[in-house]
């Protein structure tokens, strides 16, 4: 199951807030590319295909394709400040690899 940390949801709603797309949910995606095999792309977006799930994590409406979601179970989301300045941080035991920054990552290498 994927988790969103308070402080993660806090920061959605607070971009959301500044949006003008009030009613616009927050979608998280993967997409090929990034220093490995996909990264994690998060928006707001009015449309909800057939193939989406809508989930419910922490007050904030997740919206998140199929093939995706199969990439993503156990999925944690944070958010944090350091001195370089505010981000997500991403945490998938699913992933094989993860880049420098964590926003990329690849799969385990199959035997
Ligand atoms: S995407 Fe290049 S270091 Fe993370």
């Amino acid at each position: 199951m994927i988790q969103l940390s308070p402080a993660a949801a806090d920061e959605i709603h607070r971009l959301r807030a500044r949006t003008s797309l009030p009613e616009a949910r927050f979608r998280l995606s993967v997409q090929p590319g990034g220093c490995l095999d996909y990264y994690y792309h998060l928006s707001f977006d009015a449309a909800v295909s057939s193939d989406d799930v809508i989930l419910n994590l922490n007050g904030i409406e997740v919206v998140v394709d199929q093939p995706s979601l199969a990439l993503l179970s156990d999925l944690t989301i944070d958010y944090s400040e350091d001195l370089m300045g505010g981000s997500f941080r991403f945490y998938n035991p699913n992933a094989g690899e993860n880049c420098g920054c964590g926003n990329s990552f690849s799969l385990p290498l199959k035997d």
